[in-house]
């Protein structure tokens, strides 16, 4: 086991990577705890939870509103929940990002933490304390930034996780190796066959990595106000291509990854074969490149959702293999480059 602080504005938070879900009371200080899961984390592992209060949600997306929330908040205040409790989100991001923004508003606050069981939520969703909930079809819209006092990254949960899902945060974690660590890299394309049957070692391995990375870039910044922003690598185009066609998170921002590697070979910042090599590692994964969509109408959707920063967006290039760059850039340099492949 390995663990990774990362160090926020209000408290600090530990990620515990390679602990079992079953050593969870060592970490709940000897607190009344109450459980927030979804329903299929709840019959998969239910036999591992401690004997507490639990209440399950729907799986999915679609659980992550505000709705929920005032149905948790009650079940709270039912079960005589106070500022002393602990409330430990089991499963992936939605429960997690749930989970943390319930906890940050009942009563002003109780303490949280999290077992992690998706690979999306274990590089990504549980680290760096930005929990909310969606509102009319906006994303994350209504939230706060909270950290959880720890989180149980337990890999050895992975197994039981759909390919798809699995394959889906293989692309944050590729993402986290272009974006710092070309040694992660490199890591992923020699060892892909055997993570992608799901050595734990190799696993345990790369989440630690990915934990590292972004914890030390959200301790720089913690409520994204600058080199947070670098975590949006292939996100920006990702996010496009999401809304527009509706493919889940993971196989857009592979897209989104694409488009940015393409966008950094004409800005002459990476090379044409360390494109092909990122381009070869997707595939080699199972994540896609392109999909067969209009263009211009998903450029409409970029557009459309940054209106507020005027003609300009914050864009993450790729300064070779292992070093993102945030910079500022222009739509109309993005759209002649969709219509021309070229600035
Ligand atoms: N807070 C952040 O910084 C942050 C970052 C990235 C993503 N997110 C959020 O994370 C969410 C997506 O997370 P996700 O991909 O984990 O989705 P999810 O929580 O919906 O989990 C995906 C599916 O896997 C199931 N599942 C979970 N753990 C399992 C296990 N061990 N075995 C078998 N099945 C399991 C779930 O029931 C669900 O059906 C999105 O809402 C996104 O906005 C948040
Ligand atoms: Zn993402």
């Amino acid at each position: 086991m390995e663990v990774v602080e990362v160090k926020g504005e209000k408290s600090l938070s530990r990620i515990l990577v390679g602990e079992s879900i079953d050593n969870l009371r060592n970490y709940t200080l000897g607190k009344r705890i109450f459980i927030v899961t979804d329903k299929n984390v709840e019959r998969l592992y239910k036999h591992r939870f401690p004997n507490v209060p639990t209440y399950a949600i729907e799986p999915g997306e679609g659980s992550k509103n505000l709705l929920t929330t005032i149905d948790i908040y009650r079940w709270l205040l039912e079960s005589n929940v106070d500022r002393s409790s602990l409330i430990v989100g089991i499963g992936g991001g939605v429960v997690c990002d749930l989970t943390g923004f319930v906890a940050s508003t009942y009563m002003r606050g109780v303490d949280f933490g999290f077992v992690s069981t998706t690979l999306l939520s274990q590089v990504d969703a549980s680290v760096g304390g930005k929990n909310g909930v969606d509102l009319d079809g906006y994303k994350n819209i209504i939230g706060t930034f909270n950290q959880p006092k720890f989180v149980i990254c337990d890999i050895s949960m992975l197994k039981t996780l759909h390919p798809f899902e699995f394959i889906s945060g293989m692309a944050e974690v590729v993402k986290h190796a272009l974006i710092a660590d070309k040694d992660k890299f490199d890591f992923i394309k020699i060892n892909k066959d055997a993570i992608l049957n799901l050595n734990i070692e190799m696993l345990e391995y790369l989440v630690v990595k990915s934990v590292k990375i972004k914890a030390r870039i959200v301790e720089a910044d913690e409520r994204e106000q600058g080199v947070r922003r670098v975590l949006n690598l292939g996100h920006t185009w990702g996010h496009a291509v999401e809304k527009y066609t509706g493919m889940s998170h993971g196989y857009a921002v592979s897209i989104g990854l694409v488009f940015s590697a393409n966008f950094s070979v004409i800005k002459g910042l990476m090379k044409p074969e360390e494109r092909d090599n990122l381009v070869d590692l997707l595939t080699g994964i199972g994540l896609p490149l392109s999909y067969n969509k209009n263009e211009h109408e998903v450029f409409e959707i970029l557009k459309k959702d940054k209106k507020k920063e005027n003609d300009f967006i914050h864009f993450v290039l790729m300064n070779g293999i292992g070093n993102a760059q945030v910079e500022k850039i222009g739509l109309k340099e993005i759209e002649k480059f969709i219509q021309n492949g070229t600035l």
